[in-house]
């Protein structure tokens, strides 16, 4: 077998090889996240947190989706920033960039390749449907360009270029990893068997989502930022955020459904706050004394508001600091681009030679 780590990374010797089999033999991971604003507890728990767990037992590529981000964020002043910022809050996170691929998507120009063989798979009507396309044309009816309306064959290139099989996400890009799945599929059809069918993935099974503080919609980068926590805020930002987030009265009978927006905050509680806590509250909201429900809602948030802080506080700080040493975010971006490309390229080899553009 030719050596292929020799051919990309460093001189060969027996141990590179012996890596390089072994991150062969783990299944293709793959996720990204748009710089588009800061990012949110949503981002952290619906995808991040699972890129952290996910890096020990698979062969994984992150990245920072910078082309993405043009369909609805065309003012490119502060996209170097919001790029920098993605990936140090990455890392804060838990990343580790020796472990994982950890790139721009930019510094990948073989997707772009792919992404063009994928948009012939795609259909005008489905591309028209998708749930994320009409949302964003409601949103801003005068900038409703091409990219917007192909950006889940952008997302599909994005995977399947490292033929990845999982791909952690929220709920939100569940209907975006089904389509990934239709080009793919008719690919194979069409030339060949060379695409995996990807999957979206959690731990635990349900994609998560996140539901802003106020119950409207789902936490955002760019959108309802004072229901949104961010993982760059201040301790008084957290506090004064969690402390009017949407409650009731407290339900009028022990044992009642809960609506979503109470709902979300025992989400909350469970996340960052010990199993004892989350118990009393859970009980308190369940039982009642003379027929009246004993749960106190600003007791619940401000010990939640405690715990929330004691959760982003560390996060903010690290990620803060790498934030400052560009020459680190350089190295890293860079190293992990290479890795990258030489999965990309693989790809794309198989690819072509499948549909018949091979080399002339
Ligand atoms: P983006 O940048 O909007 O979000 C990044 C990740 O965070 C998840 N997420 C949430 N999860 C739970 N609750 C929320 N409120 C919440 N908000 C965001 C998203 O599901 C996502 O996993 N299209 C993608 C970026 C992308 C991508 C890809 C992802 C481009 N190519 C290929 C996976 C594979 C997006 O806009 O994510």
């Amino acid at each position: 077998m030719q050596c292929y780590y020799k051919a990309v990374f460093r001189p060969c010797n027996k141990l590179n090889c012996i890596a390089y089999l072994r991150a062969m033999a783990k299944e293709v991971v793959l996720s990204g996240i748009r710089p588009t604003g800061f990012l949110h507890l949503g981002n952290y728990f619906g995808a991040m947190r699972n890129y952290v767990r996910m890096q020990d037992e698979y062969n994984c590529y992150f990245f920072v989706a910078n082309w993405h981000s043009l369909t609805t964020h065309p003012d490119t002043k502060e996209l170097r920033n919001s790029v920098n910022r993605v990936v140090a809050e990455n890392i804060a996170c838990g990343l580790d960039p020796e472990k994982v691929a950890l790139y721009v998507q930019s510094d990948v120009p073989e997707i772009a390749e792919l992404y063009l063989y994928l948009n012939t798979m795609a259909y005008k009507g489905e591309l028209e449907k998708t749930t994320t396309f009409k949302e964003k044309v409601r949103l801003n009816p005068d900038n409703v360009n091409a990219g917007l309306l192909t950006y889940p064959v952008l997302m599909a290139a994005d995977i399947l270029i490292h033929r990845a099989v999982k791909v952690p996400v929220g709920k939100d890009q569940e209907q975006h990893l089904e389509m990934a799945r239709n080009f793919a599929d008719r690919f194979n059809h069409r030339y060949g068997n060379v695409l995996p069918l990807p999957q979206a993935f959690n731990y635990g099974g349900e994609l998560v989502k996140i539901l802003s503080l106020d119950g409207n919609g789902k936490m955002s980068k760019s959108e309802n930022q004072m229901n949104t926590l961010y993982l760059a805020d201040t301790d008084e930002l957290i506090g004064k955020k969690i402390m009017k987030a949407k409650t009731d009265q407290g339900p009028s009978t022990p044992n009642s459904a809960k609506p979503d927006y109470i709902e979300n905050l025992f989400t909350l509680m469970r996340l960052v706050s010990g199993a004892d806590v989350v118990g009393k509250f859970e009980d308190d909201f369940n039982a009642s004394s003379e027929g009246h429900c004993i749960i106190r809602y600003g007791d619940m948030k401000k010990q939640l508001a405690a715990d929330m802080i004691e959760f982003i506080k560390p996060i903010r700080a690290k990620a803060a600091d790498i934030q400052e040493n560009k020459d680190l975010l350089h190295k890293i971006t860079r190293q992990g681009a290479e890795k990258a490309r030489a999965s990309a390229s693989e790809t794309l080899k198989l690819v072509r030679s499948a549909i018949g553009m091979n080399e002339s």
